[in-house]
């Protein structure tokens, strides 16, 4: 039952905000690391800080420092001078993926138009074409819900924005019969999120980046969710032994600070040429400030290890409940980055577990997906599965 004050701030939202999400009665107020209270003091644990952009988890002291620290200095520099923190973040982007160049801006979806944008500029007015994949998600702007191969994020807003199609996940040959003269790029998320926590196949991605080069296509991966050692590697790509053309990251990448980033290879660098592509908040040193205060938590803490241990906990823990309750239909996912696949309706698996102080999140009504913070311990994740196996147990 909501308090007063919660409904006092339901009802602002109620009569001041347009209503295009579905939100559920909780109001949050503050938060640390996995734990957060909601405006009345009471407390919740978060296996799914902020859609997977709390990455470090709440307000993780290094990334809260630096901000305030930045905020003292200077927040905004227009992207007509040059700042120390946005140079510093390119390079620690580049030397820790491929050695490519970056563009900056604020979102995933933003970072993905910019893709879209460097893949046509190579294409040279001749070949425009991007293939992405069927379940896959890439941002609600109308080029990345033509790029989005779920029809529903489409539906109101034709007409869509040409010069895209998506295929089936993990077949080789539809992609291959869907290349032709006007192809110029593939797109994919190696691990789709919203599409239900589906892992790409090993042998898959190598044929991309293998037909992507005999092509000569550009091979894109969308990093947004998977990125910044959610899946054990510091970019999931890297566990599968190949290296993209273009790399877009958002979410985690700040911590909470809006910021994305678009990483392409140097031989890529000189296709956006000045005046073809911007974003007047893209790599403000506030946002960059907090993205090199990730980076070196990851490394200072050994984030990557205790990612890749907790990963393979929590996996084994979910395969033992998979075991005991015939509900659940599949475990699936990497590192941190975990979904369950269940039989039955997970939306009330759900609101049980928000009902009883857990937040995870449910995506295509038959998938748990479950994203701790890569700070979580094993005392939280017990704490979790303890609330999940009555939810199961019930549902
Ligand atoms: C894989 C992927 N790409 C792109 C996006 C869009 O990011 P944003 O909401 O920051 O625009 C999302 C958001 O959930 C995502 O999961």
């Amino acid at each position: 039952m909501a308090s007063r004050k919660m409904q006092e701030i339901i009802g602002l939202y109620n009569n001041y905000v347009i209503q295009n999400y579905t939100r559920k009665d909780l109001v949050i107020a503050k938060a640390q690391g996995s734990t957060v209270f909601d405006i009345d003091g009471n407390e919740y644990l978060d296996f799914f800080p902020g859609w997977a952009v709390s990455g470090l988890g709440h307000c993780h002291k290094r990334v809260a420092r630096a901000i305030a620290q930045q905020a003292a200095k200077i927040m905004h520099v227009s992207n007509n001078y040059y700042s120390e923190e946005q140079g510093r973040l390119a390079e620690r982007l580049s030397l820790n993926s491929f050695g490519g160049r970056v563009f900056f801006c604020n979102s995933g979806a933003e970072a993905n138009e910019a893709a879209f944008k460097l893949a046509r500029a190579y294409g040279n007015g001749m070949r425009f074409e991007i293939i992405t994949m069927e379940q896959s998600f890439h941002g609600r702007t109308l080029a990345c819900i033509a790029a989005t191969g779920q029809e529903k994020c489409k539906l109101g807003f034709a007409p869509i924005p040409e010069g895209f199609k998506s295929v089936p996940f993990n077949d080789k040959e539809a992609l291959a019969r869907a290349v032709n003269e006007k192809t110029i790029a593939v797109m994919l998320e190696l691990i789709q999120g919203e599409g239900g926590i589906n892992v790409a196949d090993k042998e898959y991605v190598k044929f991309v980046r293998n037909l992507c080069d005999e092509k000569d296509m550009l091979f894109i991966v969308d990093e947004v969710q998977t990125g910044m050692g959610r899946t054990g590697k510091l970019f999931c790509y890297q566990n599968y032994g190949i290296t993209p053309d273009i790399m877009t990251l958002a979410k985690s990448l700040g911590n909470g600070m809006p910021i994305g980033a678009m990483v392409a290879q140097t031989k890529l660098s000189g296709v956006l040429k000045p005046g073809m592509h911007a974003s007047t908040f893209g790599g403000s040193p506030i946002a960059c400030a907090a993205a090199l205060a990730v980076f070196e938590a990851i490394e200072k803490e050994g984030l990557l290890n205790n990612i890749r241990e907790m990963g393979n906990y929590l996996f084994d823990k979910l395969v033992n409940l998979k075991s005991r309750y015939a509900v659940i239909k599949q475990v699936r996912g990497m590192g941190l980055m975990l979904g369950l696949d269940l039989v039955m309706n997970a939306p009330k698996a759900y609101d049980f577990c928000l009902e009883h102080g857990l937040l995870i999140n449910c995506t295509q009504n038959t998938v748990l997906r479950i994203m701790p913070a890569l700070t979580v311990t094993k005392k939280e994740i017990n704490q979790a599965l303890g609330i999940l196996e009555q939810a199961l147990a019930k549902c």
